[in-house]
């Protein structure tokens, strides 16, 4: 498959943090309205892997492609201008503020003569919210100040505010790590209207069970390497569990055939035993 058929591609990425190969010929790839799951131990290398993605980190090795094209020195803000954003647990956002607040942050609207237009943006947000986000608790408007919201909400108003500015990648980095099981579900539920708005997503956890609801492709990570690549519908949370005992149990993807070279093969795991 070529570069074209991406959203976003990774070729090679090797990355070094003193003479520790961190990433080993990374090939990863995100398509057009993917889910990709991105599961691994901690210290597998996922978030090194995406702050590559995001211009953080410069790869020693390998190539970036955009929408089929090759990317040249990669940077932060050219991620955020390209549209792929990263949503932290409770960072970017202010505590203090309220959600219509935190939504336009940065980016406000205003009208002709610079004064911010408070009345614009409480609208887009209720829109953005009921519409778009599906917010279900009657008691969160946009006037509800976020330090009252739980880490699953405040999660979705990070997602919320990346939707809102059109991003066409958004990464959540354990966005479930320290929460509870219905906090949880808020945030997966998140991850679905990500799907439904048309948009990709990279969701990077180490529980399986967090991802396996909502993703529409599994990427195992282990030490460095790439070591599974799984289509949801194809293979059951059971065997999923299974295989991934296996790989991170021996680091031996190869022998167990599951991931071989970069080929993807949509009819269901990569190589045959
Ligand atoms: N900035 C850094 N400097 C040195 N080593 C790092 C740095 N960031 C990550 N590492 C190391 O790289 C490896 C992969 O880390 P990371 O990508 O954070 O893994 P994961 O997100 O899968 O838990 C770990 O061994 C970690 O200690
Ligand atoms: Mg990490």
């Amino acid at each position: 498959m070529g570069e074209n058929n991406y959203l976003m591609k990774a070729i090679n990425i090797s990355k070094f943090f003193r003479y520790v190969e961190v990433l080993k010929n990374v090939n990863f790839e995100v398509g057009f309205n993917e889910i990709v799951g991105l599961v691994g131990d901690n210290g597998a290398g996922k978030s090194t892997l995406i702050k590559i993605l995001t211009g953080v980190h410069n790869a020693d090795s390998g190539e970036l492609y955009w929408k089929g094209e090759k990317i040249a020195n990669h940077s932060v803000p050219q991620a955020r201008d390209m549209g792929i954003v990263t949503v932290f647990q409770d960072k970017a956002l202010v505590e203090q503020h309220p959600i219509w607040r935190n939504i336009f942050m940065g980016k406000e609207i205003t009208d002709t003569i610079g004064f911010i237009n408070i009345k614009k943006e409480k609208e887009e947000t209720e829109k953005l919210m009921k519409e778009i986000m599906g917010f279900t608790s009657s008691t969160i408007t946009p006037d509800t100040t976020l330090g009252n919201m739980s880490g699953g909400e405040k999660q979705g108003v990070a997602i919320s505010r990346a939707l809102y500015f059109d991003a066409d990648l958004i990464i959540l980095d354990e966005p479930t790590t320290g929460l509870s099981l219905s906090e949880t579900k808020k945030v997966l539920s998140f991850v679905e209207r990500i799907k439904n708005t048309g948009k990709a997503c990279i969701f990077i956890t180490h529980n399986l069970f967090h991802v396996y609801a909502v993703a529409d492709r599994i990427v195992v990570m282990d030490r460095g390497k790439i070591v599974g690549n799984f289509f949801m519908g194809q293979i059951s949370l059971e065997e999923l569990e299974k295989k991934m005992l296996e790989i991170t149990g021996t680091g031996d993807a190869e022998h167990f055939g599951v991931y071989s070279g970069r080929k993807i093969n949509p009819g269901g795991l990569n190589g045959t035993r």
